[in-house]
Parts: C-alpha cells; sequence; structure tokens
C-alpha cells in the first residue's frame, strides 16, 4: 500500500494496520533524514499549513512545527489566547478566514471532543487532529508505538500496560486503539473511579492493583492527573494517589525484570512518577518526543500527497 485510507487523520479508530505500517515505514525513512547534518527535504514546498492551539501545548505543537518546516513547508500558528477568538469569533469563521488565505493543511489542538472531525466537514482542508478534548491523540498513539517497536522490534505480542487517569485521557484511547490495531495485549490500571466504565469493551483487561499489572507488562505508559478535565476529586488526595498508582525505584526493583518505561508528557514529578525512574535508561520519554518529529512527518508527507493540488 503506498498511500493512506484516510484523507485526515481525525483518530486512530479511522486507520487500518496498513495505515499504521505505511506511517512507521515513511517515519523510518524521515528519522534517517532529520539525522542528517541538513535535516531538510524539499517535498513539500508548494504546501502551507496552519497550527491552530485553541490549548496549551509544548511538545505536540513544537514538534508540528518542526516536522512542517523540515518537509519545506509554509507555516503558519495560531494561538486562541491572542486570537480573535477572545473577541467572540466562532471555530468556522477563523477557520474559513485562515483558510481563504490559502491553506491546505489544518493541525488543531481542541478542548472539544469531535472539534476535528466537524472541521472536516465543513473545510476543504486536510485536517489533523492534535488532540481534541478526553477523545483523542492519534499522532501521540502512533509516536508511542513507533517507540514501543523501535526499542522492542515490533508490538504484536507485547504486553502494555497504561497507568493512572484512563477516564480524562485522549492519550489513553488512542493508545488502546493502535496497540490493539497492531496486536499488543493492552490492559489499563488506576483508581476504579478514574477507569471509564465498560473499558473492556474495547479488548482491555482491567487492573487496579499497580505492582501486579507490572508484573504483567513489558510496557508501562505512565499518565498525568488531568486536573484540568476534573470538575469533582476523583481520588482523596495526591499523597494517597501516589502511594498507590506512582511508579518509583524501590517498586522496579521489585520486579526482578526490566520494563520499558514511558510518559506522554507533561511529567508531574513526584506524583505519578519519580525523577529517578523518568529520568534512567529503560524510561524512553525524550526517546517518544524524538520520534514525534519523523512520525509527524511521515503523517503530514502522506496526507497531503492525497490533497488535489
Ligand atoms: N504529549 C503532549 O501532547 O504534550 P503537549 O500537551 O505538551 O503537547
Amino acid at each position: 500500500m503506498s498511500e493512506l485510507s484516510v484523507n485526515h487523520l481525525l483518530g486512530i479508530k479511522y486507520l487500518n494496520e496498513e495505515d499504521i505500517e505505511l506511517i512507521f515505514k515513511t517515519a523510518d525513512h524521515f528519522k534517517e533524514v532529520i539525522n542528517r547534518p541538513i535535516k531538510k527535504v524539499p517535498s513539500l514546498r508548494d504546501i502551507t499549513i496552519a497550527n491552530l492551539f485553541f490549548e496549551n501545548s509544548t511538545r505536540t505543537r513544537l514538534s508540528f512545527e518542526l516536522a512542517e518546516k523540515r518537509l519545506s513547508a509554509d507555516v503558519v500558528n495560531f494561538s486562541a489566547a491572542s486570537s480573535s477568538v477572545k473577541k467572540g469569533e466562532t471555530l468556522i469563521d477563523t477557520v474559513n478566514n485562515i483558510l481563504s488565505m490559502k491553506v491546505d493543511m489544518v493541525v488543531m489542538r481542541h478542548p472539544n471532543p469531535g472539534a476535528g472531525i466537524f472541521l472536516s466537514r465543513h473545510v476543504k482542508a486536510s485536517i489533523i487532529n492534535a488532540g481534541d478534548g478526553a477523545h483523542e491523540h492519534p499522532t501521540q498513539a502512533l509516536l508511542d508505538s513507533y517507540s514501543i517497536r523501535e526499542r522492542l522490534g515490533g508490538v504484536a505480542g507485547k504486553k502494555v500496560v497504561i497507568v493512572g487517569d484512563i477516564l480524562h485521557s485522549r492519550v489513553a484511547l488512542s493508545n488502546i486503539f493502535a496497540l490493539k490495531l497492531q496486536g499488543a495485549e493492552v490492559k489499563v490500571c488506576g483508581p476504579k473511579t478514574l477507569l471509564p466504565k465498560h473499558i473492556e469493551s474495547l479488548g482491555v483487561s482491567v487492573e487496579t492493583n499497580l505492582k501486579k499489572a507490572l508484573e504483567w507488562c513489558d510496557v508501562a505508559n505512565m499518565l498525568r492527573v488531568q486536573n484540568e478535565r476534573m470538575d469533582i476529586s476523583y481520588f482523596p488526595s495526591t499523597r494517597e494517589y501516589s502511594q498507590q498508582f506512582q511508579l518509583n525505584k524501590k517498586l522496579l526493583e521489585s520486579l526482578n525484570k526490566e520494563i520499558v518505561v514511558m510518559h506522554p508528557g507533561p511529567i508531574n514529578r513526584g506524583v505519578e512518577i519519580t525523577s529517578d525512574v523518568a529520568d534512567a535508561e529503560n524510561a524512553i520519554i525524550l526517546d517518544q518526543v524524538q520520534n514525534g518529529v519523523a512520525v509527524r512527518m511521515a503523517v503530514i508527507y502522506l496526507l497531503a500527497s492525497k490533497i488535489n493540488r
């Protein structure tokens, strides 16, 4: 297969296994490119991309911008906080105004689930979802699987536990879809209050004891508690949460085996993970960030090849 089955990247649930394989093969090529002295290719010189961020971001925003520039695309950046959205302009009006300046592709992070899907139905541009509320964060899941593949030689058959605030996490949902599609076994672990009802229907198992989950897994993906999405308390205190769900050196050493430690960032050091674990050799947190550029270059390149221009 030489092209994606989709015209937008709205979520992993719209991709198939061949799409993911194609993205990874293309990312392998771009990873080699960004390790050259001249880290740039002229592939997208005729493409203009708008990065629309209606929510805060460090990794995703910088990584998309770098990926676009490494492909020689023209790039415009938009931040809701300093825009006319603050004067009441709607999402559609905002995007249509940007598109009238001849933009071909939109990368959007938005607090509302489904914002990217909505946009794809109303504007003529290729849309990449850079995180929509608690719904999906597809490029994060792709770079996570790519990093597992790089470290362990593949994803199929690997046991991956996703730990923490599953209820409010777009990273968890996209990872579940991506890992299952590639044949991994997936478990979720966290306080009962932060595990969605019926999560097993997605083909994952549930564990509320972190030590047991870690004894089972090859890879632990530690998630941040998403306080910004909580309107009530889901656990008594941060201290109690950490006592039960923090990955620390003592717990890791008690396993008598090595596991790969992942975190999508931003890390709350000392809450879900201790610094000694986050900075250890078997933690691939910065590899994930580095791979994010190559994976996003692949996604942008493959979607751009489907634009009529
Ligand atoms: N992982 C991630 O999405 O980080 P940012 O919120 O900093 O983009």
